[in-house]
């Protein structure tokens, strides 16, 4: 077995698709240490800044000195402390949802959804770029499973057309795409699940905290806060701590409760990233100034690399995508701009389709005029030797 596995990494390695971890030490919400050198790190999902935010880390410690240090249990088991609970009916709320559910990571709750409330003559309707945890969830459940064009509504219609199903139809979407930073065409998406009387479910990730005005996230963008059927969303990634909570109507939920296997079988999350996730919740909704003035970033970001002559593709917000086509150019692109100081990641296959390898980064709310003017320099200048722009 040893020499297959070998082998195929000696290819991976050809390919310049080759991945190593890198361990590294944060200094602060966007500066890390790497290698005994002092990076800008742009590649961090904490948009709002709040991971490092004292009341987000102080509320951890105390919900530590309270419950312990870990639950030690399955929620089915001991492990639903009250703390769950209340978080569970406070994201609910602020979502526009009857119901919630926490599970230990976003990976997990999709692979619970999917896998759990589709069975055999369902049909899935998928974006083709939906996220890997979305894709294995799919491979798990016995429903047919159809691709639609990226946000591509025409072709999801005719494929519903087609498609003579007698069970029930879903509809799967991130609503902000991971590596691709482009939003859903929710109304759209929506419009098409009344009409064909399918179920939409939604994976929030990236829009919580980030989009609408007051941050639910990318529903709220389209007045359709608590109409999905099923909404995924993260502790991870603008709510600065670890976890996730999927929402719905009081059915669905205690379903997933009593059949989601990621929920059932698996140890409850420690109480740290509870109380942290409850602390910037509360934050979040307290404030629309954190918001602001990660978009605030995000637009003087865009310009700058905008006028730079980059093309941003369709993202909007705080992902941005730049395409770079090859592994191995993207990855000496992400070398060169290591060299400089700026960590960030290239993004190749099997994340990304083929030949769109890509420099991926990150706006965060921390990031100071001075780091995004040295960013956008120094990537005009990678991205001038590369034939970018
Ligand atoms: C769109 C999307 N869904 C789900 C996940 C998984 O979430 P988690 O990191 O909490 O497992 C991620 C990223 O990690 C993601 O980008």
């Amino acid at each position: 077995m040893r020499d297959r596995l070998s082998s195929t990494l000696s290819k991976i390695r050809e390919k310049g698709n080759y991945r190593t971890i890198k361990y590294l030490e944060p200094l602060s919400s966007t500066r890390i240490m790497y290698n005994g050198r002092e990076y800008l790190n742009l590649c961090s999902n904490s948009y709002l800044s709040l991971h490092t935010h004292q009341k987000v880390v102080e509320a951890a410690k105390q919900a530590t000195d309270r419950y312990g240090a870990g639950i030690c249990s399955s929620r089915s088991v001991s492990g639903s402390i009250d703390l769950y609970g209340i978080l569970e009916e406070e994201i609910a709320a602020y979502k526009g949802y009857k119901k919630g559910i926490i599970f230990s990571n976003g990976y997990m709750a999709n692979i619970g959804i999917i896998s759990t409330l589709t069975r055999e003559g369902d049909t899935i309707f998928s974006d083709e770029l939906n996220h890997s945890s979305l894709i294995d969830s799919m491979r798990l459940s016995r429903a047919k499973k159809i691709i639609y064009k990226h946000k591509d509504i025409d072709d999801l219609e005719r494929k519903i057309k087609k498609e003579n199903t007698t069970g029930r139809r879903f509809i799967v979407t991130e609503t902000v795409f991971s590596m691709d930073g482009d939003i859903a065409p929710l109304a759209d998406l929506h419009k098409l699940k009344e009409r064909y009387e399918a179920s939409i479910i939604v994976d929030d990730a990236h829009g919580t905290g980030v989009f609408g005005r007051q941050g639910i996230g990318v529903e709220e963008l389209h007045s359709l806060c608590g109409a999905m059927d099923v909404h995924m969303g993260t502790f991870g990634k603008s709510l600065g701590s670890f976890g996730a909570f999927v929402l719905s109507d009081e059915v669905i939920i205690d379903f997933l409760i009593n059949r989601a296997r990621t929920f059932m079988y698996t140890t409850a999350l420690p109480p740290a990233a509870l109380g942290a996730a409850r602390a910037a919740l509360g934050l979040v909704q307290k404030s629309i100034s954190f918001k602001d003035e990660l978009w605030s970033n995000i637009e003087y970001l865009r310009d700058g690399l905008k006028e730079a002559g980059f093309n941003l593709q369709e993202s909007f917000g705080p992902i941005i995508p730049i395409i770079v086509g090859e592994d191995k150019a993207a990855v000496e692109m992400q070398e060169e701009l290591l060299e400089q100081g700026l960590f960030l990641q290239a993004i190749r296959p099997p994340t990304v389709p083929g030949g769109t390898s890509r420099l991926r980064f990150t706006v965060v709310r921390d990031l100071t005029r001075e780091d995004m003017n040295y960013t956008i320099e120094a990537l005009r200048a990678v991205g001038k030797k590369h034939g970018l722009v």
